[in-house]
């Protein structure tokens, strides 16, 4: 079983003689299922070379702020904001030094400020630079800000002396890392979600779809993992990897949908219905491929069941809403949060030329509870989906 699947991790590596041991721990973690860029600082290049990392990690490897070429192809903003988590290991006394004064003078020391991603340091050095007090003050200080410290490790060190501040070994830093992924927000929780979009079936070749790609969804199944809950994930047609610990059930249709989510239900304590479910569908679905024959064709169509709604309506369970808007987006979903009785409405945007919503990494989302409102701003749908997870624990302890 991986930790750290879909994950999108920063390794960072200083210059130490510790450098080679990146090497491996950058296999493990793509074992582990993360996928994994390097970011090198001048001085790690000297120790090995960024081939080897480029090899190991089937991307190229960042080393320079000022190389118009890398930023071309992912800028350092844009490598930022795409990090689950960074790791620097092993992380040197004068990076941590740095770290600890917002020193920002190399690329893996600015992505470390212009990122929000946990940030995770390993330390490796000599162990009188380690116990120096100036150190110990630079972690105090980066433990202050919640930042995380692996390590070190005390043993044998490559100047041949004995003590603290060797860098931790691989599998523990693989396990570490992947701690940072993981809550007990909504341990002993079952959650039952939709996910994705529905296809109507016109014919046995055509069908009324959207542009759903389930991303949103899966995202918040694997958030929900992070946080201790059992998951059951009906999804609808998407091409998408089921999330580790997800029980997922596959489905075409709304009404197989409708089906899935009922005999699913008793074993739930809240509902998430993050699909794109057809409102209609076919009122005859033909046995043959219709062959065009006149110069407007008009299809007949029946109004699906809202699931959602009547789920909600039972009030046995803890209901979020998903509302997909391409107009007056606070009106719409908070006239959905009432009809539809929900406890929690995330709203949507799904018609702008951004990329964000609909078959996106990213998306926006307003949300909406009886007496409340937060704005989660633009942001890859794994970060928005933890961010909804926390919120959705908070609330539905309170009203337990
Ligand atoms: O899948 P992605 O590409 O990642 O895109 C994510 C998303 C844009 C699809 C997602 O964030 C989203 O907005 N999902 C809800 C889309 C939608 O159908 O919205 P709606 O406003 O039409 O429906 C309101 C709510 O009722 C939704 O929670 C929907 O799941 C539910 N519904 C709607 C109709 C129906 N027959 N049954 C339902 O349960």
């Amino acid at each position: 079983m991986q930790t750290l699947p879909g994950k999108q991790i920063i390794l960072g590596v200083t210059g130490g003689i510790a450098a080679y041991k990146a090497a491996e721990l950058l296999r493990r973690l793509r074992d582990e299922g993360a996928d994994v860029r390097v970011v090198m600082t001048q001085s790690a290049t000297e120790f090995v070379t960024p081939l080897t990392f480029q090899a190991l990690s089937g991307h190229p490897v960042h080393t320079d702020l000022l190389d118009t070429e890398a930023e071309a192809a992912m800028g350092h903003i844009e490598l930022a904001r795409w990090a689950d988590a960074i790791l620097v290991a092993p992380a040197t006394a004068n990076f941590i030094a740095r770290l600890a004064q917002g020193i920002a003078n190399d690329l893996l020391s600015t992505l470390c400020l212009a990122s929000t991603a946990p940030l995770a340091v390993a330390p490796a050095m000599n162990h009188v630079m380690w116990s120096d007090s100036s150190t110990q003050a630079n972690i105090k200080l980066i433990r202050e800000r919640n930042l995380h410290v692996f390590g070190p490790a005390f043993g044998d060190q490559a100047c041949g002396e004995t003590g603290e501040g060797r860098l931790l070994e691989v599998p523990q830093l693989v396990d570490q890392l992947a701690s940072l992924f993981s809550n007990e927000l909504l341990s002993n929780t079952r959650i039952l979600m939709t996910a994705g979009p529905t296809y109507e079936a016109i014919d046995p070749v055509r069908f009324i779809g959207n542009h759903s790609s389930g991303r949103m969804g899966f995202a918040i199944a694997q958030a929900a993992i992070e946080a201790g809950a059992c998951v059951t994930l009906i999804a609808g047609p998407v091409s998408l990897a089921t999330p580790d610990k997800v029980t997922r059930i596959d489905v075409k249709s709304a009404a197989e949908m409708h089906q899935a989510v009922q005999s699913e239900l008793e074993n739930c304590d809240i509902f998430i219905s993050t699909a794109a479910v057809a409102d209609y569908s076919p009122v005859e679905v033909q046995a043959r491929k219709i062959k065009k024959s006149s110069d407007s064709f008009s299809l007949q169509l029946k109004r699906n069941p809202d699931i959602l709604a009547e789920v909600a309506a039972t009030g046995q369970y803890f209901t979020v809403g998903f509302a997909a808007e391409t107009e007056q987006l606070q009106d719409n979903a908070q006239h959905k949060l009432a009809a539809k009785k929900l406890d929690m409405i995330a709203a949507n945007q799904v018609a702008t030329d951004a990329d964000s919503g609909f078959n996106s990494e990213y998306n926006a989302l307003d949300v909406y509870w009886a007496d409340g409102y937060l704005q989660l701003e633009r942001a890859r749908k794994t970060e928005l989906a933890r961010k909804l997870i926390e919120l959705i624990a908070e609330h539905y302890k309170t009203r337990h």
